[in-house]
């Protein structure tokens, strides 16, 4: 891992400063118990472009390049999901929307179901799942629910590079991470767009499985 500032490289005189975003293993219990898609990735933008997310839950909605444009955080579920069957020419019923298999998400789920859209959870990884928004072949057509702040933004980079979308808000769960949000400076009624997530357009991104 990188701790937040920690410093890398030569940093010579004109050298480019970059801002590094990493993690090892997303989905470390998924390789402790034999499991698949866990990934290593690694995001590389000028520095000050990507957010420096405090560790703590974010909230996100992403999609691929087809719906880009299609969604709101701040909307319901079932505005949602009519905005990105419409974007993708589906029916809701066509429409798959996969989140980590968490029992904070089951009111979200039923929200889900009384639509009419189909559900596909995943134990662990939700920047691979992001990513799965942008591939036909996944069969995943958005990522709703919440995961790691600091996922969101490595996703939101991948997303970035694909021409995808992700919206995120960050959801802190005690006073010490309330905190940390003032401190940052960030309100925590903030929606976060995939610019302010990772602003500009030069980015690299690597994954690997
Ligand atoms: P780690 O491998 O770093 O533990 O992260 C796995 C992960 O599933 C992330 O992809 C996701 O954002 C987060 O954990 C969800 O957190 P929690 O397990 O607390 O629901």
């Amino acid at each position: 891992m990188l701790y937040i500032g920690e410093q890398i490289g030569r940093a010579k005189e004109g050298c480019p400063k970059l801002d590094i975003a990493v993690d090892p293993l997303d989905g470390t219990n998924s390789v402790a118990k034999g499991l698949s898609n866990a990934i290593s990735v690694v995001a590389v933008a000028p520095k000050g472009c990507l957010l420096h997310a405090p560790d703590m839950y974010m909230k996100k909605i992403a999609v691929g390049p087809r719906a880009k444009g299609s969604i709101d955080i701040n909307a319901s579920v079932e505005e949602n999901l009519i905005n990105i069957a419409k974007a993708l020419n589906k029916d809701i019923s066509d429409l798959t929307v996969t989140m980590l298999d968490r029992p904070r998400h089951n009111d979200l789920i039923a929200s889900i179901r009384k639509v009419g859209a189909r559900i596909k959870l995943f134990r662990d990884g939700d920047v691979a799942a992001a990513i799965a928004t942008c591939f036909d072949h996944s069969g995943v057509d958005v990522l709703m629910g919440i995961g790691g702040a600091p996922e969101g933004v490595l996703a939101a980079a991948a997303l970035k590079c694909m021409e995808g979308e992700l919206q995120g808000k960050l959801m802190p769960s005690s006073d010490e991470q309330r905190v940390r949000c003032v401190e940052m400076g960030v309100d925590v009624e903030r929606v976060f767009t995939l610019d302010d997530l990772v602003r500009g357009n030069e980015i690299l991104f690597a994954a690997t499985g």
